[in-house]
């Protein structure tokens, strides 16, 4: 019999640039400095329209009219709120370790979520209810995430704010005050352009969870975990950090100079996919400059020396400013805590997981592939025990 490694085709090394499903929910265009939701510009949604819009077309696969933007608010403003059974064991899990690791905490509190409610493996729903699942998962998320860090702050949850939109509630929850529109505003942008960037690794683990039939908030609770690992997840809180070693702009060159030569990386610039501009950097770097401050004009004299050093350092790489770079710049001015960047980056990339979590759903196929084995040859006679 022929074995299945002589008819199987060998994907490359990571999957890089293969393709493995089709989709209807946006891609990202590396050389051009481009990704779209749908069949939009994300940079553009994200300039145009409110955070539940875009949740709305990604979900729904159109923009709402106005009418249905009032209904959809009205529909998930209710699901923000933490169903009690959950509550009551939120405090265990901020408590729970001897470090608080936010998006560990969230992938055990979104796990225990889908439990109490009693989610229903995809294979069992229907439509409607993925839907409802779905969405429930997608409101409470950021309420969820921002009762575990007060809790675990000794602090109590902000309950969410019915009549605040999705971006001023985030941080309302967060801080217990009311944002200032401009704040409110900036971080709204922010989550927007985060929503989904094609088919990264935690975007496919939901995608292959799903295949197998599981429930949504197991998905979900799995794309949190591929999210969590620094290669995906990054950290924006680590180029902020390199602003507070680098200390004044005229000691950038030299530091930078430093760190390339001793093998470093320089955080917040290069991309896997992108070779120019990061079309997210692009708009972040606008939003920072509307909300002004000393900070700003440090991370652009920075921003100018790292990309001129690079280009020098490391000719041909085409190394540019990532998401990263000004995610953090943005999130420090608008009173986000540096351990919760890469948390508040998870809220709203919960929706894109969503979408690809209903689109896999609806024309399933298992996900399975295959490896090559490369261990000594079998059967190897079973020693017996010494
Ligand atoms: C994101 C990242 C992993 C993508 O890397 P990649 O496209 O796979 O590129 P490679 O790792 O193959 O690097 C290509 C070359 O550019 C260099 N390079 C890439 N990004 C660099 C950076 N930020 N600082 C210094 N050198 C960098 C590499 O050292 C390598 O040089 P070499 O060819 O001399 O060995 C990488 O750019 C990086 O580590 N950036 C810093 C961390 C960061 O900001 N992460 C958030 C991403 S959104």
């Amino acid at each position: 019999m022929t074995p299945p490694q002589a008819t199987a085709t060998v994907a490359p090394r990571g999957l890089k640039n293969l393709l493995v499903a089709d989709t209807q929910i946006g891609d990202v265009r590396g050389e051009e400095g481009f990704y779209h939701y749908r069949q939009y510009s994300a940079i553009e949604l994200c300039e145009k329209r409110t955070l539940e819009d875009v949740w709305y077309l990604m979900l729904e696969g159109r923009l709402p009219s106005l009418a249905e933007r009032e209904t959809f608010i009205k529909e998930t403003a209710p699901l923000r709120e933490i169903p009690p059974d959950v509550a009551e064991a939120l405090p265990v899990i901020a408590h729970g370790g001897d470090r608080f690791i936010p998006l560990d905490a969230l992938r055990t509190a979104v796990s225990l979520t889908a439990y109490t409610l009693d989610f229903k493996p995809v294979l069992d729903c229907d439509a409607q209810t993925l839907r409802a699942n779905a969405l429930h998962l997608c409101a409470l998320t950021p309420t969820l995430l921002t009762a575990l860090y007060r809790l675990n702050r000794g602090e109590r949850p902000v309950p969410p704010h019915p009549k605040l939109p999705y971006g001023a509630n985030y941080l309302y929850m967060l801080t217990g005050a009311e944002p200032e529109p401009r704040h409110a505003r900036a971080i709204e942008q922010y989550l927007t352009s985060t929503i989904d960037h094609g088919f990264n690794a935690s975007t496919f683990t939901a995608r292959v969870i799903t295949s197998t039939g599981a429930d949504v908030g197991a998905a979900i609770t799995g794309a949190i975990g591929a999210l969590s690992g620094p290669l995906h997840g990054g950290a924006p809180s680590r180029a902020l950090e390199m602003l507070d070693l680098i200390g004044d702009p005229d000691n950038a060159d030299a530091w930078i100079r430093d760190a390339v030569r001793h093998g470093k990386r320089i955080m917040g610039f290069g991309h896997r996919v992108y070779r120019t501009e990061d079309p997210r950097a692009i708009m972040l770097r606008r939003v920072a400059e509307e909300l002004g401050g000393d900070i700003v004009e440090f991370a652009e004299r920075v921003e100018r020396t790292v990309v001129d050093v690079l280009a020098e350092l490391k000719p041909g790489r085409r190394i540019y400013t990532n998401v990263e770079f000004y995610a953090g710049v943005v999130m420090e001015l608008c009173g986000i805590p540096r351990r919760m960047f890469t948390p508040t980056f998870a809220s709203s990339r919960v929706i894109g997981w969503c979408a690809h979590v209903l689109e896999q759903a609806s024309d399933n196929v298992l996900i399975r592939p295959s490896a090559r084995y490369t261990g000594p040859p079998p059967p190897q006679p079973i020693p017996d025990p010494a």
